[in-house]
Formats: structure tokens, C-alpha cells, sequence
């Protein structure tokens, strides 16, 4: 009972400074993209109060990697001591943000693009050998490419959530080949132990370890996550108007705020449309159904006559190899995350058809397990046993209890570096403008 033994890179120095700085390369790309595709009004406009203005999260993801690799790893000065406050996520909420005397556009950039350049400047010498437990494996640089990303993907909500005519576009994703067999609606997982979490992944965060032995009873697992197509029957047959479906806090919440549907989805002569990233369109019945909170998923499940997966159930779905007993690092294996494989980086600007991704597929025969859209799971977000906060508890630790809820498997919107089959994210059960769907599950 174990899980895959490290990655060939983690105990190579020059391969994990080669792929550092690829990831560090890649989000600075998208970053550029995201902030450079609208005017500096938009920049520093509140789109939402649900969201910070995008230049501060431009400022905020050159701050922390000033933080960690020029201070942190580094040991130098701080550049600019009077801006740490107005970036610090706790000292301000995001509803706040754009009164701050925030950083200007063009300035913003130039300070991200200063600590860049001296941030590699430490990689390029940095011990990522033996070093201390920052540098080891290239942990913080790994760890700050992950927090860009995220960034990148927290203001591609900040995208979605804006008016106005599109600033993105990408192609279309993948559909089903025409001639693919049916797949079956679900699929069996069968009891037993397996490995949850890790401890030989690299770049793997505080709350992902480490790794330990979790007995998971045999369950049943929808092949794809939940559709629109399947989301409207619930609609549809009076979902939203039916107190037994829900829990308690989320009626409270769909009556409070006369929630019918999806965020993002409008009625009109008797079509749904929905908005996405500035363009209305028919809500297309074959694709993961995204917009909906941790309540619209539970009550989902409960009128289907199932439940919502556990995270351990989750896990074991997209890890376990049942041949050789140990759990993997992807569904489809070891190997890193391709196109063929799963919907993932902002390649496209929406998840792709369930049954996509044949090349993405488990063991277990569940697919988009990884990309498409985060999958809200039963279970709320705590500490494995033997957690330590690492190396700070700001990231995990201040969050863990019974308030969140965890996601998993990551959405079209996070990047290959910040998504693993042990990858986990959490959010309030109310929030629906992050990329989230869901796929339910049963008891054997
Ligand atoms: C893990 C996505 C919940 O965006 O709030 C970013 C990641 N932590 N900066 C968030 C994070 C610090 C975090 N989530
Ligand atoms: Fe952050």
C-alpha cells in the first residue's frame, strides 16, 4: 500500500531548475495575457466585490514572490516595505481592494517584472539539492508558480464575473469522437485501503501531505461529471423550489437570494442562455455544468437518489491502480498532464463535452477526473494526520474546519503545475463564481 515512487525529475536538481523555471515562464505568460487583454480602467475597476481589482492581484503575485524567493530563499532587503500591507490578502477583503492606494498599472508590472528578473537570478544558483527545506526540490519556486497560476485563474473569474464585450478567446475543446462507444453512466470502485495524499511529490503542498492509508469502502461513481443537460431535468422538474432537496443553509440561500438556476444562466423564450466571458450563448446540454455552489451540487445529488463523492472516495477514483495496488499521480499514470489528457491551462475557455479525454481516463474507467471543471466533494476541508504547516499557515492551516468544503481535480482554468490527483482546493458552500461542477456518487 504506497503510492508511486517520486517522479524521475524530484531527485534531479537541474531538471527541477529546468521545470521551475518553464513554470515560472508559463504563468508570467498567462499573467501578461490576463492584465495586457483590457485598459488600465478595467485594471483598476471593481468588477465584482466578490473579487479584488485585477492590478492588485498583478501586485500581489510579484509581492509574494518577492516574499519567498528574494527574501525568503535569498535573504535580501525587502524592495518596497511600505506596499506589503495593502497586499497582504488578510490585512485587506476583497470588497476593500479598489479604495487602497494600490500601485498603478504600469507600476504594478514594473515591480512584478523586477522581482522577476531577480528571482531567476536566485534559481539559476539556488542549492535545490540538499539545501534548506524552502529550496529542496526547488520547493518555493515550485510553490510561487503555483500561487501565480492560481492568481491567473482567480482573475479569470474576475473575467467571467465583468460586463462587456469578450477579451479572450481560444479554440474549442475536444469533443467525444463520433464513432466512441457509449460509455456506461457510472462506475464501480471496489472496497479496500489505499494511499490518500503524498509524500514524494516535489511541489505537492502543505495540505496534500503526507501521504497515509485511508480504507475507503466499495462505492459507485458517475463516468463524467454532471452535465447541463442533466442540471436542467432538476431545474426542470421544480429543484429549485423544493425544500426537500436542500440542506437547511442552502433553501436559506436559494431563497434569500431566489436562486433558479446556475449562475450565469438566463431564461428567454423559453431557451436557456448563459454568458460566458462575454458572449451569450445556448447552455449546451452536453458539457459539465459549472456555476454552482457546494448546496446546488448536494441538492442535486440528493433528488438524483445519490450523494456527492467524499474526497478520499475522490481520490481513490482518480489514484488507485488496483493492478499494482499503489496510487498514481494522475488518473492515466505518472506522466505529467498533456493536451490529450485533460482540459487544463486556459486552453479553452470552457470545459469540454463529458466523454472528452478518452487518453485522461482512470482505472476505474471515471473520466475528467483532472481539468474541466473542479469537482465539489462531501467533505470538509481538514488536515491529514501528520499535517505540519508548511511554510506558512496562511496558506492551509487558518482554513481548515467545517466551513469549506473541498474541490478537487482542478478546472480548464488552473495550470498543469498547480493541479495532481492530490491536488486540493477549498471554498465556501455558497460561493458559484468559481469554475466548480460536480459528479455524484452512491453506496454499493
Ligand atoms: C487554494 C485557491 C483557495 O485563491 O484563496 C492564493 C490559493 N492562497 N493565494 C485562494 C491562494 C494564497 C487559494 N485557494
Ligand atoms: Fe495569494
Amino acid at each position: 500500500m504506497t503510492e508511486s515512487p517520486a517522479p524521475p525529475h524530484a531527485g534531479d536538481a537541474e531538471a527541477l531548475r529546468e521545470r521551475a523555471l518553464a513554470a515560472l515562464l508559463t504563468a508570467r505568460r498567462r499573467t501578461a495575457l490576463l492584465t495586457g487583454c483590457v485598459d488600465d480602467h478595467e485594471l483598476t475597476a471593481q468588477h465584482s466585490p466578490l473579487m479584488s481589482p485585477l492590478v492588485w492581484d498583478l501586485a500581489h503575485i510579484g509581492n509574494q514572490e518577492e516574499l519567498w524567493l528574494l527574501r525568503g530563499v535569498a535573504g535580501r532587503e525587502a524592495m518596497r516595505p511600505e506596499i506589503d500591507g495593502l497586499y497582504d490578502a488578510f490585512e485587506h477583503p476583497r470588497a476593500t481592494r479598489p479604495s487602497l492606494p494600490l500601485l498603478a498599472p504600469d507600476e504594478a508590472r514594473s515591480y512584478a517584472s523586477e522581482v522577476r528578473g531577480r528571482a531567476l537570478d536566485v534559481l539559476e544558483s539556488a542549492p535545490l539539492g540538499d539545501g534548506p527545506a524552502l529550496v529542496r526540490s526547488g520547493f518555493a519556486f515550485g510553490m510561487i508558480a503555483q500561487h501565480e497560476q492560481q492568481h491567473d485563474e482567480t482573475m479569470l473569474i474576475t473575467h467571467q464575473l465583468r460586463s462587456g464585450p469578450a477579451a479572450l478567446t481560444a479554440p474549442e475543446p475536444p469533443r467525444p469522437a463520433d464513432d466512441a462507444p457509449a460509455l456506461p453512466t457510472e462506475v464501480l470502485v471496489p472496497g479496500g485501503p489505499f494511499t490518500m495524499g503524498t509524500s514524494a511529490e516535489p511541489w505537492a503542498l502543505d495540505n496534500e501531505r503526507p501521504a497515509h492509508r485511508r480504507d475507503v469502502p466499495g462505492f459507485v461513481l458517475d463516468t463524467a461529471p454532471v452535465t447541463c443537460g442533466a442540471y436542467r431535468a432538476f431545474i426542470e422538474d421544480g429543484g429549485y423550489r423544493e425544500r426537500r432537496w436542500w440542506a437547511p443553509a442552502g433553501w436559506a440561500m436559494v431563497r434569500e437570494h431566489d436562486l433558479a438556476a446556475p449562475l450565469f444562466w438566463h431564461r428567454e423564450a423559453g431557451q436557456w442562455l448563459r454568458r460566458r466571458f462575454g458572449v451569450t450563448e445556448p447552455v449546451p446540454d452536453d458539457e459539465p455544468v459549472v456555476h454552482v455552489s457546494w448546496y446546488e451540487a448536494d441538492a442535486y445529488a440528493r433528488w438524483a437518489g445519490r450523494r456527492l463523492p467524499t474526497e478520499a472516495e475522490w481520490e481513490k477514483a482518480a489514484r488507485h491502480d488496483p493492478v499494482s495496488g499503489r496510487s498514481r499521480r494522475y488518473p492515466w499514470g505518472d506522466e505529467d498532464p498533456t493536451p490529450d489528457r485533460a482540459n487544463l491551462g486556459q486552453r479553452h475557455l470552457r470545459p469540454a463535452p463529458a466523454g472528452a479525454y478518452p487518453a485522461g481516463r482512470a482505472p476505474c474507467g471515471a473520466g475528467q477526473l483532472i481539468g474541466d471543471v473542479w469537482e465539489w466533494t462531501a467533505s470538509d476541508f481538514l488536515p491529514y494526520p501528520g499535517f505540519t504547516p508548511f511554510p506558512y499557515r496562511e496558506y492551509s492551516e487558518v482554513f481548515f474546519g467545517p466551513e469549506h468544503k473541498v474541490l478537487r481535480g482542478g478546472s480548464f482554468a488552473v495550470d498543469a503545475v498547480a493541479c495532481r490527483g492530490t491536488f486540493r482546493n477549498w471554498d465556501l458552500p455558497v460561493r458559484r463564481q468559481i469554475f466548480a461542477g460536480f459528479r455524484t456518487a452512491r453506496d454499493l
